[in-house]
């Protein structure tokens, strides 16, 4: 199984999106897909639940003995995607948590019990902030991808993102690596988007090959309660989500992939 956190400290830059929508197109592509929204915003979860949630995965840090990732997931409207839904009772975890030794591998230890050959993908989607709970999702996984809005503020932050990433590969988890930075919200009509990818691609050279561009059906789909490769599977944003998934998939078995993270 391949565990990929999702992570970005600044809000809007295409977390969820990327999440939500890149698992589809997994799932879509014959992957079996566990998306956990470890946001205490839950909009992973408002957008794909179809079933009650109760207090999902908070229970996974409230009381880690007592439940399991595998029982907090539930079945979405996508077949092979699934998810570990959030709940408003994840606001309070964050400050409960920073305050409790070694509450930083409470998710890694809900992963590592999953029954083997479960899910091939675990996407993690993270809150807009470096705290206790995206620690958690920097130290159960083993990849991360980095959604950035394209756009000079979008650049801002990555800096301490890189630092953060790595000081959580030195004293926690040595597997870690930023897989990909994903271009996101790509205008190409302007000059500005272009050049902010190009700008990425030179200091970053995780930079992927597939920029996501803004199109108007990637919007909509969180209200519509589907993925856009179902909302709307023909439109630009539903071809981007695929070529990112076929980028991703491109590395399994490879370094990151099946035999070093399962
Ligand atoms: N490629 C895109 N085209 C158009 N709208 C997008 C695109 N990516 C994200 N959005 C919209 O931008 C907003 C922020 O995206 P979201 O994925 O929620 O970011 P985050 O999870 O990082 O806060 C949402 O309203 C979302 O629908
Ligand atoms: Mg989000």
């Amino acid at each position: 199984m391949r565990t990929i956190a999702v992570l970005n400290q600044k809000g809007g830059s295409g977390k969820t999106t990327t999440a939500v929508c890149l698992g589809a197109a997994l799932a879509e592509r014959g992957r079996r897909v566990l998306l956990v929204d470890l946001d205490p915003q839950y909009s992973a979860t408002t957008w794909l639940s179809t079933l009650p949630v109760g207090r999902g995965v908070f229970d996974l840090f409230a009381d880690p003995r007592g439940t399991s990732l595998q029982a907090v997931a539930r079945p979405t409207a996508t077949p092979g995607l699934d998810l570990a839904g959030a709940s408003a009772w994840l606001v309070g975890a964050e400050k409960a948590l920073s305050a409790e030794p070694g509450a930083e591998t409470i998710l890694k230890e809900h992963v590592a019990a999953l029954p083997a050959g479960a899910y091939d993908y675990l996407l993690i989607d993270c809150p807009p902030t470096l705290g206790v709970l995206s620690v958690n999702a920097l130290t159960a996984a083993a990849e991360v991808l980095v959604p950035v809005e394209c756009h000079v503020m979008g650049l801002q932050g990555l800096a301490q993102l890189a630092q953060t990433v790595e000081l959580v590969r030195r004293r926690l988890n040595p597997a870690l690596r930023i897989a990909g930075i994903v271009p996101c919200r790509l205008d190409a009509r302007t000059n500005h988007g272009p050049e902010v990818v190009a700008k990425l691609r030179a200091r970053f050279p995780e930079t992927t090959a597939t920029a996501v561009r803004e199109n108007v059906r990637l919007a909509e789909c969180p209200s519509m309660g589907e993925p856009i490769t179902a909302y709307a599977p023909a439109s630009a944003g539903a071809e981007d989500y695929r070529a990112l998934a076929a980028e991703v998939m491109a590395r399994e078995g490879g370094e990151g992939g099946r035999a070093a993270n399962s």
